[in-house]
């Protein structure tokens, strides 16, 4: 067995019966030390998920990181101490961060409105650089982001690590590579789910902030549509407003003004007809994803009971009528990559991360990709806006995104 198809045995490794085996005895245990070093900017939530994750993976280690907040860094140190021995060098200004030539790589896990300006920061780098999503609040400067990109010596590789989720690695298996479901005619996505959490300084209660609540967190669900439809899209419309959570909220005197709910359809120019589904009044977590094709249907859902405190219910059915076999299955990936954050697909977007950067290929998202979820996500914030349905060609012209396109 090489390094790279010895089995990784956790559950051994850590063991109390398997504590006795010295060092120089361990093969099936020994952990290959990690070939890369990570500086992580911003350690709020996703910042704290994503060191998490490199320990769990063990690819990279975490070099460094900064915040601007010092009880970020706190809570990011105390917890990092939990799971890893390793020193932390804690950087007292973004330059320095972004210019250690010690570190191999930056991962900007900053709130939406600061990713453009951080990133310019670390683009001085010309490191591989990770980037949460949404890559920016407005199109004009995702665009930008895209061009940048382009002309960089490194890579951009944006946060959109549903993808990786297991029900969805599934999905394009069955609809994309077995082409099981015959021709895809229609995708329906929903996500009911409890209101947006608390951070700090509340950017996510803000349409300026945030960029809107479609573009916020329903960009992850676009990008999933779009690779499915594999086509662009040509019109959306929606519905949607706010009309439960945050109504009372205000912070700076300013009121929240944060969609809550809404309904988006969305046609592509192969004839694939979407739709989007979002409530952010629910008790827990709820996600379902239906694609239809001449041949079968796909069906995947996942569940979060969080106040009864179980683990995540993720499952897949395919429907194939007469056509085939149709099966439903329960799906997961091993308990300490699922805990280590989003149910695991962090944990595989981290790994496409370092593939990436040791240039293997790998599918995770590209600025462009970021791009595209944010413009069918932007187009139904209009859209709700307006009342009327927006076409895809226009707002790229209007909002002068061809460029970055390509198109
Ligand atoms: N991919 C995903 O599934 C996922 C999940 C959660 C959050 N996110 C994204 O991650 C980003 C951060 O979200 P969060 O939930 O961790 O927010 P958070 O508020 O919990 O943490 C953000 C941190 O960034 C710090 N910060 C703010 N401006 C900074 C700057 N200029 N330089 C350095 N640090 C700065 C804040 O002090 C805070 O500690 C957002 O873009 C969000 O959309 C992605």
């Amino acid at each position: 067995m090489t390094n790279s198809n010895k089995p990784r045995l956790r559950f051994f490794e850590t063991a109390a019966n398997q504590q006795h085996i010295p060092a120089a005895d361990k093969y099936l245990y020994k952990i290959d030390q990690p070939n890369h070093k990570l500086v992580v900017i911003g350690t709020g939530t996703i910042g704290q998920e994503h060191m998490r994750v490199a320990a769990t993976l063990g690819r990279a280690s975490v070099h460094g990181i900064y915040d601007t907040s010092a009880q970020s860094l706190d809570a990011a140190e105390r917890g990092f101490k939990k799971y890893s021995q390793d020193s932390l060098i804690r950087y007292t200004d973004i330059e320095s961060a972004c210019s250690d030539s010690a570190a191999d790589a930056i991962f900007i896990c900053t709130p939406n409105y600061s990713h453009f300006d951080v990133l310019q920061v670390a683009l001085k780098s010309g490191k591989p650089i990770f980037l949460e999503k949404p890559m920016a609040t407005a199109l004009v400067d995702a665009a930008q982001i895209v061009e940048q990109a382009r002309n960089y010596s490194a890579f951009i590789q944006i946060g959109l690590q549903y993808r990786y989720k297991a029900q969805y690695i599934e999905a394009f298996h069955e609809a994309l590579s077995r082409k099981s479901l015959g021709n895809i005619k229609t995708i329906s996505m929903s996500e009911y789910r409890p209101p947006f959490l608390d951070k700090v300084g509340q950017w996510n209660k803000f349409n300026e902030y945030s960029g809107g609540t479609l573009v916020e967190k329903c960009c992850h669900y676009f990008d999933l549509i779009n690779l499915l439809a594999e086509s662009s899209p040509q019109r959306v419309y929606a519905s949607g407003g706010q009309a439960v959570n945050f109504l009372d909220f205000e912070k700076d005197g300013r009121k929240s003004d944060i969609d809550d709910h809404g309904f988006v359809t969305i046609d592509y120019a192969n004839g694939v007809r979407a739709s989007f589904t979002l409530n952010m009044f629910c008790p827990d977590f709820y996600e379902e994803l239906v694609v239809t094709g001449d041949a079968g249907r796909f069906v995947a859902i996942e569940k979060v009971a969080i106040h009864q405190q179980k683990a995540v219910e993720a499952s897949v059915s395919v429907c194939l009528g007469e056509q085939g076999a149709s099966r439903t299955t329960d799906l997961s990936y091993p308990a300490v990559i699922e805990q280590s954050g989003h149910h695991g697909a962090s944990y595989y977007e981290h790994n496409a991360f370092l593939d990436q950067l040791e240039g293997k290929p790998v599918d995770s998202a590209t600025p462009e990709q970021g791009l595209w979820a944010m413009i069918v996500a932007s187009a139904a914030q209009q859209s709700i806006v307006s009342g009327l349905p927006v076409d895809i060609k226009e707002f790229i012209t209007q909002h002068d995104l061809a460029a970055a396109l390509n198109e």
